[in-house]
């Protein structure tokens, strides 16, 4: 199967990474000649480590050459799936859905991996919004093994089968949600993250005790606080910005001590510090 996926940053170089791993000639694509580089080197490094674990059998290198990085979009003519990953802005989607709007063929499926942007509204600027579908990887993608199915108003239920199959083609678990804000996994995760900083806030107790309780006591991998900063204070704050204004629910507004540790630049793992030091 021929893939385009467009973005090469964090989402999109691993998504074209399994994509390859699962055998497909994949074209990944950026508008920065750097983001591609980066991309490459990243994907050799992952594709080297899960090689060593004995995770992938084909060597990296031969994994690496099913991809095509290139700044030129026009390459990926007649994919059978177009998967978009660039920045999470409107505008910036839209611009692009022009583009794809003139090389995707008829049958072609166009996705997109945004986290908090609603399918229907993308879908408006779709020359065929019935192969519009939503494609939420989660990172680091190589690793994380659901993906949730973002169904429109207008896509055809062939379109979600076929996506269904896909995902499973690529040894990952696929989820389907409705169009709502957040869809399954962030409307849930982000009142649990809330509802961790408030207790931190309100002198509950520690991050640390607040963590250990999720983590012994609930089964979760990794505390709200951990998991807060490992996806990034600044991100996390704009996903409940967005979730707050599309319920009006108090539920998701971001809690003072976030806003504060985001101005200060404190963002998490990234950053070197957020609720931990790193
Ligand atoms: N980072 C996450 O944990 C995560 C998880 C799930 C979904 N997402 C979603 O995935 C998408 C990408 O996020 P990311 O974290 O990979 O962002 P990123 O900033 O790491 O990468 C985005 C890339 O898109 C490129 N780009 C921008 N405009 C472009 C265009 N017109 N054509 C081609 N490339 C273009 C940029 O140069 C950049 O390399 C967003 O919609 C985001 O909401 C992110």
């Amino acid at each position: 199967m021929k893939v385009t996926v467009i973005g090469a940053g964090t989402m999109g170089r691993g998504i074209a990474q399994v994509f390859a791993q699962a055998g497909n000639d994949v074209i990944l694509t950026d508008v920065y000649p750097k983001a591609l580089e980066n991309a490459a080197g990243e994907i050799l490094k992952s594709l080297g480590k899960l090689h060593s674990k004995g995770v992938i059998q084909d060597s990296p290198e031969t994994v690496q050459k099913r991809i095509i990085f290139t700044g030129d979009l026009s390459q990926g003519k007649n994919s059978e799936i177009y998967i978009e990953a660039v920045l999470e802005r409107f505008e910036v989607k839209s611009d692009l859905y022009k583009k794809l709007n003139d090389l995707a063929g008829d049958d072609s499926i166009i996705a997109s991996n945004t986290s908090s942007i609603s399918i229907n509204a993308l879908s408006s600027v779709i020359r065929k919004p019935e192969n519009f579908i939503g494609l939420h990887f989660f990172n680091p993608v190589p690793i994380m093994k659901l993906v949730e199915i973002i169904k429109g108003e207008r896509t055809d239920p062939n379109v979600v089968k076929k996506s269904l199959d896909i995902v499973k083609q690529l040894g990952k678990v696929p989820v389907t949600s409705n169009d709502f804000p957040g869809f399954i996994s962030n409307r849930i995760l982000m009142p649990l993250i809330r509802e961790a900083i408030l207790t931190l806030e309100e002198g509950v107790s520690t991050k640390e005790d607040i963590d250990q309780t999720l983590k012994l006591g609930m089964n979760h991998p990794m505390g709200p606080l951990e998991l807060a900063d490992f996806i990034g204070l600044d991100v996390v704050q704009d996903i409940m910005k967005v979730l707050y204004e599309e319920f009006g629910n108090s539920r998701f507004m971001p809690p003072i001590t976030l806003r504060n540790l985001v101005n200060a630049r404190k963002l998490g793992r990234k950053s070197g510090e957020g609720f931990y030091k790193y």
